[in-house]
């Protein structure tokens, strides 16, 4: 059975280039989105130079105008430099970034009330996506609560943090949440396992978070996934101090589909989670030529050596999977045919304009 769907975004990807291009590009991450299935993919900013002032937001933006394959969007960070005096006039991003919690980079921000200047300056109407992970979800609801500004959790991992979550909608506060693969596919059982290939913020939790996770991805609680993208090379990750962040793009589809055929998930539910309420929530819409096709039947072993990003390993090597990625189209161009990507760089255009 063949499945189309139409636009596939991830609203949160880091795909480096500029100052660390040695551990993936413009150009090698797209075309991996492309082979994953995406229409789109929204770039975080804690890519150094980090995206916290025009100048570096104007030089990531014309870089990926030259190098991008599939369309793209990027987000805007907030800096321990009080950056917030530049929001008032920025345009062409899909939201700004706050770092809440340590992680890869060097965007943390601890202090609440400076994360309350960020939320305060923050343009109505247009996301902010977070990091927050733990008791600190509960510091940045009462910012959405005082400032009802538009607030994506990113990669909820605890059984916790989803009661936090759900009893803020049920509240009406204007959230929404995202759920990694990584998270949903992998436990810390796992982690000792894969060793710092395992290695990710927020890290992997018990089986009984993991349980909490796919109840919310299948209640509709849970309204993106998102595959948080994080490639590392391999020679970072077997380092004494090896950094944060697994791979993803090539992976998330078929284990979704995956998901879908062994009836953990239903079709609707993965159509919502991975087109439609990236739609919604970024007030996007595809063009009605910019799909999909998936094989739902095609059954695989996810290898390092299909997949095209840079980094060239991944923590679901060896899964089995179903599902592959047949026809790739973006504005009506073919983009993908099953095998090779089929358009070159400076193809994608920026989602939110300029
Ligand atoms: C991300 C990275 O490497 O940029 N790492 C990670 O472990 N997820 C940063 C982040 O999303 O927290
Ligand atoms: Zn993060
Ligand atoms: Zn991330």
């Amino acid at each position: 059975m063949m499945l189309k769907l139409r636009g596939m975004v991830d609203p949160h990807v880091h795909m480096r280039d500029l100052a660390w291009a040695h551990k993936a590009t413009f150009a090698s991450e797209t075309a991996a989105a492309i082979a994953g299935g995406y229409w789109a993919v929204f770039d975080m900013p804690n890519t150094p130079p980090n995206s916290t002032s025009h100048t570096a937001l104007d030089l990531k933006r014309e870089a990926l105008a030259k190098n991008a394959l599939c369309d793209w969007g990027v987000y805007f960070g907030a800096s321990q430099e009080d950056n917030w005096g530049e929001y008032a006039h920025i345009s062409g991003v899909c939201g700004l970034k706050i770092y809440n919690n340590a992680t890869t980079g060097s965007l943390l921000i601890e202090r609440q009330d400076k994360r309350e200047q960020h939320y305060r300056h923050w343009p109505e109407n247009q996301v902010i996506a977070v990091h927050a992970e733990g008791q600190t979800v509960l510091e940045i609801l009462d910012l959405v609560r005082k400032y009802r500004k538009l607030t994506h959790f990113c990669h909820i991992s605890t059984a916790e943090e989803l009661r936090f979550l759900k009893t803020a909608k049920e509240e009406g506060l204007p959230i929404s949440i995202g759920v990694t693969p990584h998270h949903l596919c992998l436990t810390e059982e796992d982690a000792a396992r894969l060793g710092a290939l395992a290695l990710m913020k927020p890290e992997l939790k018990t089986r009984a978070d993991q349980q909490a996770l796919w109840e919310a991805v299948r209640s509709g609680l849970v309204d993106v996934i998102e595959s948080d993208h994080a490639p590392h090379t391999l020679d970072e990750k077997f380092s004494p101090n090896p950094p944060y962040g697994v791979p993803g793009l090539e992976t998330t589809l078929p284990l979704m589909v995956t998901a879908v055929k062994e009836g953990r998930l239903s079709e609707e539910r993965l159509v919502e989670l991975l087109t439609l309420n990236a739609h919604r929530l970024w007030k996007i819409q595809p063009d009605s030529e910019t799909y999909t096709l998936v094989e739902m039947d095609y059954p695989s072993v996810i290898d390092r050596q299909d997949l095209r990003g840079a980094c060239g390993w991944s923590p679901f090597e060896g899964m089995r999977v179903y599902g592959k990625v047949r026809e790739v189209w973006i504005r009506g161009q073919q983009v993908f045919d099953g095998n090779d990507v089929l358009v070159e760089k400076g193809f994608g255009k920026n989602v939110f304009g300029r």
